[in-house]
């Protein structure tokens, strides 16, 4: 036992976490890449591994790390955490959920006194949400090299400040950034705990469930340009409007959703709009707006965006205004590592039965860590499966119950001996 560690309440953690990015206009939190509130987050993350005697960093991309390796834990480290971002007017557990109770684990497995076999780290993994650059994981894409430097360089925010700027005004330095093989190497494996999103263990009556799989995912950006102009003055018949188009966007995206074949659980979303000049007595010029399309296979994803893409561009013909379409991201479909996810399961409590295996149609950064090592997720069960909404909740028994999942997942692989 180790008395001199003060073991981490996870519903106490997530109440200290309670005010940082309240969004006082969307409702819920908003947190992005290294704005004021993901600053605070990210400090109430030194601080908070300070107290186990972690060793806390940064790497070059953002991200953050909290290692514990005490004496005899040796060869490539057992990893988990999570990210402390948000989407915009989000709910308290997408993200914190898995870095608190990361970090709650750990700290029981200090004060147990568990001698670890094994270092075990806990990331926080940078704009896992993609809500400030557009690009989902960007933190964990950069860190594996799955994604361009120089494209990351060149990302703006909604203000019109780039990434580089950004990073600096931050003390990072944004030549640096990109693939960190030395870290990926470090890692043994990933096993990231989150709130479950959408409903499906509720149902089966379990408080926990594990991953099984990830939708093949990504983000278009389509940008639609008319002419702008009066809105009492101009005749109906010589308008060239982008909102006819953007209107014929969603509603195709939700129709050919709909119409895919149910296997391959399709689903489309435009969640976002910006409208140029955006009065309310004027025709827009112009309008971009974001396409989120998932489904089973990476095909399948293809195959829905060329449906919806065409119908955009057929009723950009019939108004006169021009469609433009990029990509802002793509992933792949992930398959979690099975054995791992064996491993998981045997090292939980026997009295939460057979815990399901569960897909999800949610991204996450151990989806993009599937490629280069190991990785398996828990999930804590959602009541009512609502997420990327301020709605968003678990019950605080589920919290600890998945709190000790992870704890006893985290001790049986630590102590396995590395290589
Ligand atoms: C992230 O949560 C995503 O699935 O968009
Ligand atoms: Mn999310
Ligand atoms: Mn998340």
């Amino acid at each position: 036992m180790d008395a001199t560690v003060t073991v981490i309440d996870p519903v106490a953690a997530l109440a200290e976490l309670a005010p940082i990015g309240a969004d006082p206009v969307r409702g819920g939190w908003s947190r992005h890449l290294l704005d004021d509130a993901d600053r605070d987050m990210r400090a109430w993350f030194v601080r908070t591994a300070g107290s186990l005697g972690l060793t806390v960093e940064t790497d070059a991309n953002a991200n953050q790390w909290a290692t514990w390796a005490p004496e005899g834990a040796t060869g490539p480290a057992v990893a988990t955490g999570s990210h402390l971002d948000s989407v915009p007017g989000g709910g308290p557990l997408d993200g914190p959920l898995g870095v608190v109770s990361a970090l709650a684990a750990v700290s029981r497995l200090i004060a147990e006194g568990h001698a670890p076999a094994r270092p075990l780290m806990v990331a926080n993994f940078a704009e896992e949400e993609g809500a400030r650059f557009g690009v989902p994981c960007l933190g964990s894409q950069l860190l594996a090299g799955d994604i361009g430097t120089e494209r990351v360089r060149r990302l703006t925010d909604a203000a019109g400040t780039g990434y580089p700027e950004v990073m600096m005004a931050a003390g990072y330095d944004p030549t640096t950034i990109g693939r960190d093989a030395a870290r990926v190497a470090e890692m043994a494996l990933y096993l990231e705990l989150h709130v479950e999103q959408g409903c499906q263990l509720a149902p089966l009556g379990h408080p926990v469930g594990l991953a099984t799989s990830i939708l093949a995912h990504g983000r278009w950006r389509l940008t639609l340009t008319g002419r702008g102009d009066h809105a009492g003055a101009t005749e109906l018949v010589s308008r060239h409007d982008p909102m006819l188009v953007a209107g014929e966007a969603i509603r195709s995206a939700r129709g050919h959703a709909l119409g895919s074949a149910p296997e391959t659980r399709s689903r489309a979303t435009v969640g976002k709009l910006h409208v140029v000049p955006g009065g309310s007595n004027a025709i827009a010029s112009e309008v971009r707006l974001w396409l989120d399309a998932r489904a089973e296979h990476d095909a399948d994803v293809r195959d829905l965006v060329a449906r919806i893409v065409s119908d955009v561009e057929a009723a950009g013909l019939a108004e006169g205004c021009t469609v433009t379409v990029e990509e802002e991201s793509f992933s792949t479909r992930v398959a979690f590592d099975q054995d791992l996810t064996d491993r998981v399961a045997a090292a939980l409590a026997p009295g939460l039965g057979d815990v399901p295996r569960i897909p999800t149609g949610a991204g996450h950064d151990a989806g993009v860590l599937a490629a280069h090592l190991p990785t398996a997720m828990i999930f804590v069960r959602n009541p009512d499966g609502v997420s990327h909404s301020p709605l968003e909740g678990a019950a605080e028994p589920d919290i600890r119950t998945g709190v000790d999942a992870l704890t006893d997942a985290l001790r049986a692989l630590t102590s396995e001996r590395g290589t």
